[in-house]
């Protein structure tokens, strides 16, 4: 059996649902996994370095088995206990990432500046697009080719090659790409000479990816700024690292304690990488208190509208809140007013937010959301990642049940989010769709 054929059927047999029972006010605390954000691009490279690396604080995702099982495709061995991952890139056996491994996440993309720079040479198809739109790799390709390597496109194939190492450039990026930002530091950390990248992404996933190469013995600096410097060095050994917290799972557990009535204490989440977020909280209502490593989030009684929320590159408010913090704002007592200025098409959970009741607007980039007295449970599908936090967020919150089904969407990015959630109340379970 082919393994697309493998993969449907294997999606077929396991579509799953959360059955969700709402009007539970969640209290209680709960732990933050790693950041998948920061695993995806940390796992791809482990293949620059020699030797073993060994990866703390791993969640388990579905994204992050993906990018495991292309690390083990291309030779590494892999070995994941609890959440620590082993990964040795002493023998790697191939150069290639097959197209169905390239296509099970949007962000496999990362993997071509590290194999590229560790073999001189890869072919990989185009990651595809993904539920919030087209997803063009331009700027990773022309970043990619300024650092020397040569790329043929060749019927959905990159067919890419290097004479020798890659030359150190000054790179500068028309819109701060996280991915492309991550790609040419992996192509840069061992190329010949310096690399600038200007405009660079400035996302904490970026110092954390920084913070592994230069463990690893790469020469970064001015990570998380808008300019960072590369000095190629030789070659690279493997490294221990841990990663840095999810900050993305971390807002969307505060949304939902928020959109409850509830009150929560959220661990392991550095204050900092949310701090484009806890503002529009608070401008909801809820009252905020924040600790070296933790947040403590009280709802009040009822939810104040936000007047504008305005997605940006970090450390602007994150487009992967959006969806989230869009369900507590349904429930407001008056009308807010997002812009998503970074995805095409990140509002198709508005579709499913209406059949529970919610009254939102979309014109393009815009979505006015006009606050109602109560959600009513549902039948509602996930329609990406953060879209699918957004129907739990509105489920837990509704009045009746709630059945959220495509959850294979959200186990890419939220681990076990039944079992985190009723540690806090919830009455959720997961069942056979
Ligand atoms: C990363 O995606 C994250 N994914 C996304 O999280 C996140 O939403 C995004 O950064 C923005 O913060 C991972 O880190 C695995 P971009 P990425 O390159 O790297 C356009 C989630 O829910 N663009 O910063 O793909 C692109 O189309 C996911 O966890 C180009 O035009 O984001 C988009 O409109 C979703 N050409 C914008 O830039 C390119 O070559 C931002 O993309 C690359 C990007």
């Amino acid at each position: 059996m082919l393994n697309t054929e493998r993969l449907l059927c294997e999606r077929v047999l396991f579509v799953e649902q959360l059955r969700i029972r709402g009007g539970v006010p969640l209290s209680g605390e709960i732990a933050v996994h790693g950041a998948k954000n920061s695993s995806l691009p940390l796992l791809a490279a482990t293949i620059l370095g020699k030797s073993q690396s060994v990866l703390h604080n791993c969640p388990r995702l579905s994204d992050v088995d993906a990018a495991i099982r292309i690390l083990s495709y291309l030779g590494c061995a892999v070995e994941r206990s609890g959440d620590t991952v082993c990964v040795d890139t002493s023998q790697l056996t191939h150069f290639d990432v097959p197209e169905d491994l390239m296509r099970e996440m949007r962000s496999s993309i990362v993997f071509l500046g590290a194999i590229a720079a560790r073999l001189g040479k890869t072919r990989i198809s185009f990651p595809g697009g993904c539920e919030l739109g087209p997803r063009p790799i331009d700027l990773h390709l022309s970043s990619l080719r300024a650092l020397g390597l040569s790329i043929r496109e060749d019927h959905g194939f990159l067919d890419c090659e290097v004479n020798g190492r890659l030359k150190g450039a000054t790179i500068s990026l028309a819109f701060p790409s996280v991915g492309a930002t991550e790609n040419i530091l992996l192509a840069a950390a061992t190329a010949e000479g310096t690399t600038q990248i200007l405009n660079a992404a400035q996302e904490p996933e970026i110092i954390d990816l920084a913070e592994f190469l230069n463990a690893c013995g790469a020469k970064i600096s001015g990570a998380g700024k808008s300019t960072v410097v590369i000095e190629g060095v030789e070659e690279l050994h493997g490294a221990e690292h841990t990663v840095i917290p999810d900050r993305i799972v971390a807002a969307t557990y505060l949304c939902c304690a928020a959109a409850t009535g509830g009150e929560i204490l959220v661990r392991r989440v550095r204050p900092d990488d949310i701090a484009g977020i806890l503002p529009v909280l608070e401008q909801t209502g809820c009252r905020i208190y924040t600790g070296e490593q933790s947040v403590y989030l009280k709802a009040p009684g009822q939810l104040k509208p936000v007047k504008s929320v305005r997605t940006m590159p970090y450390p602007g408010f994150p487009t992967d809140a959006q969806a989230p913090v869009m369900s507590l704002t349904a429930l407001a007592d008056g009308t807010s007013v997002f812009v998503e200025n970074i995805f095409e098409n990140r509002y198709k959970h508005v579709a499913e937010l209406a059949r529970m009741g919610a009254d939102i607007k979309v014109e393009g980039k815009v979505a006015v959301v006009s606050g109602v007295r109560t959600l009513y449970g549902a039948g509602v599908d996930a329609t990406d990642l953060r879209g699918g936090a957004a129907l739990i967020v509105a489920g837990l919150a509704a009045e009746g049940e709630t059945v959220v089904s495509r959850i294979h969407h959200i186990d890419r990015g939220y681990e076990q989010i039944e079992t985190s959630l009723r540690s806090l109340g919830a009455q959720v379970e997961r069942r056979p769709g």
